[in-house]
């Protein structure tokens, strides 16, 4: 029996979903989370892409404590010192070094002859370790790489100080029977295979990601690399959630722990999704909202007459509160504090004062307040996005046979008030027209969605937008009970992160 390393790359592979970028205090708020979760590592970025790259690694490196913080880099000096530079702060600093080694990779991107590929990835850890005793690698497209050829690098790194040697099936090419015997014959193969811990890390491009990497645990990797609700490059990461509530509820045949506070993962997958503006899927295991619903008669009959009839995990485990407790107008302080406190989220007196006005002002629009309601809201406090924009009013006007029409008022600091109108295709085109013009945006509205947060004509409304300025995308949210003020106030929000990156 061996207690699995969790290795979350949220923060670094996830990040890498189209359109999921966030901004370092996103991060440092999704470390807080993952922190909580108990993962083993947090990947927090690959310092060398960008300077927010580089400020969020370091702020996570200089706060979270209890965790290894790893940040990325290609087998290149300035790379890995700025990963280095990065991780100064860090408790447990890991430099994780990668290097293409499939024939495809050398041949078309690299143009580099095997033994060339050989002598770089040895100077790469080496150099890594110059900095830091924890030295991950990878060798990137190992799926599509030689066997052969792939031990000989597997060994080479090994012997120049890596600690973990990380496979990845980099392009989600692997199915479970072969990625295991691949697994397999490093640990028979490799002479000095013993002194790494085996990582696997898989991607999701055909749907096997869990299972690749599942199978590959049961014949000897202890290591596993994923993102929180499977978000990643392309069809995503391995899901850390499946991963983890796999090995737990059928640890009778993996016969493996993990250190993760299960009871943590509904959280950390709400405030994943929030923050990046990636919903989750109804039916996606372990998180999805249906994860745990009971729709047919007979599964209802047979839970309540034994739960084990069809449920192999229970709620409570994965975060879900066993009764949702229904608020509304006349609920008080205490027993909105109380429900905050078993959604599993923590607020300062100032914050949890300022969610509750938001709340009052809520219940009086809408009956019953569900505990997505209350999420909605404590997303809203815990946003980071500055306030540089704010909605003072709209009016809308449209319908059969008319223009649309817009008029917005914003507030811009504490006193000055900006106004204009417009018309547009529609309400929504003519709204984001007229912020446009107040604000001077010049941008392209790439993604608008709406979706209803909870059910019932009064429930809120949850927009997501994403809009490209100058080659950048960023994402805006907002909820309310009026979808088109949400539209708005989403809209806004992604303004006020492009006026601040412009800063
Ligand atoms: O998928 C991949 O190969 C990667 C490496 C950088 C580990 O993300
Ligand atoms: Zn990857």
């Amino acid at each position: 029996m061996a207690r699995i390393k969790i290795f979350d790359t949220t923060l670094r592979d996830g990040e890498q979903s189209p359109g999921a970028s966030l901004d370092p205090k996103e991060k440092l708020q999704i470390a807080r989370q993952l922190s909580n979760l108990n993962v083993d590592i947090i990947e927090a970025g690959f310092p060398i892409t960008s300077e927010g790259d580089f400020k969020s690694v370091s702020n996570i490196a200089k706060e979270i404590r209890g965790v290894s913080i790893a940040a990325l880099a290609r087998a290149v000096e300035k790379d890995i010192e700025c990963a280095a530079k990065a991780l100064k702060h860090a408790k447990s600093p890991r430099i994780h070094v990668f290097l293409a080694t499939s024939k495809i990779h050398r041949k078309f991107k690299l143009a580099k002859a095997k033994d060339e590929i050989i002598k770089i990835a040895v100077k790469g850890v080496k150099h890594a370790r110059k900095y830091v005793d924890d030295v991950e690698f990878s060798p990137e497209d190992a799926t599509r790489t030689e066997p052969d050829f792939l031990a000989e690098v597997v060994e080479s790194v090994i012997d120049a100080g890596a600690k973990t040697v990380n496979i990845p099936d980099t392009v989600g090419y692997a199915v479970p029977e072969q990625y295991a015997s691949l697994i397999k014959s490093l640990k028979e193969n490799v002479k000095n295979i013993s002194e790494a811990v085996i990582s696997v890390h898989c991607h999701d491009d055909l749907g096997l990601a869990v299972a690749n990497s599942l199978t590959a645990i049961k014949v000897g990797a202890t290591q596993v690399e994923c993102t929180i609700n499977g978000i990643g490059e392309r069809a995503g990461n391995a899901s850390l959630e499946e991963i983890v509530m796999a090995l737990k509820t059928r640890k009778d045949f993996f016969g493996h722990t993990t250190r993760i506070k299960t009871h943590e993962l509904l959280a950390t997958s709400k405030i994943v999704s929030g923050l990046t503006g990636l919903w989750v899927q109804r039916n996606k295991a372990i998180v999805g909202e249906n994860a745990f619903a009971h729709e047919s008669g007979v599964h209802q009959d047979g839970i309540l007459k034994e739960r084990t009839t069809y449920e192999i995990m229970r709620p409570e485990e994965v975060g879900l509160p066993k009764t949702k407790i229904v608020l509304g107008k006349l609920s008080g302080r205490h027993a909105f504090k109380k429900r905050i406190m078993e959604l599993g989220y923590e607020l300062s007196d100032e914050e949890l004062e300022h969610t509750f006005n938001q709340f009052k002002i809520l219940a009086d629009k809408k009956k019953d307040i569900y505990d997505q309601d209350i999420e909605a809201l404590i997303q809203d406090e815990k946003s980071e996005v500055p306030h540089i924009y704010e909605l003072d009013s709209l009016s809308i006007s449209c319908g059969p046979n008319t223009i649309p029409t817009a008029g917005v008022r914003l507030r811009v600091g504490k006193d000055k008030i900006v106004d204009d109108a417009t018309i547009g295709d529609g309400p929504i085109d003519a709204l984001f027209k007229t912020i446009d013009l107040i604000t001077g945006t010049k941008g392209t509205l790439l993604d608008y969605n709406i979706r209803a947060i909870t059910s019932g004509k009064d429930a809120m409304g949850e927009v997501i937008v994403e809009v490209d300025v100058e080659g950048k995308s960023y994402r805006g949210r907002a909820v309310s009970t009026d979808i088109i003020e949400a539209s708005a106030k989403a809209y806004l929000n992604a303004i006020n992160k492009i006026k601040r990156s412009k800063k």
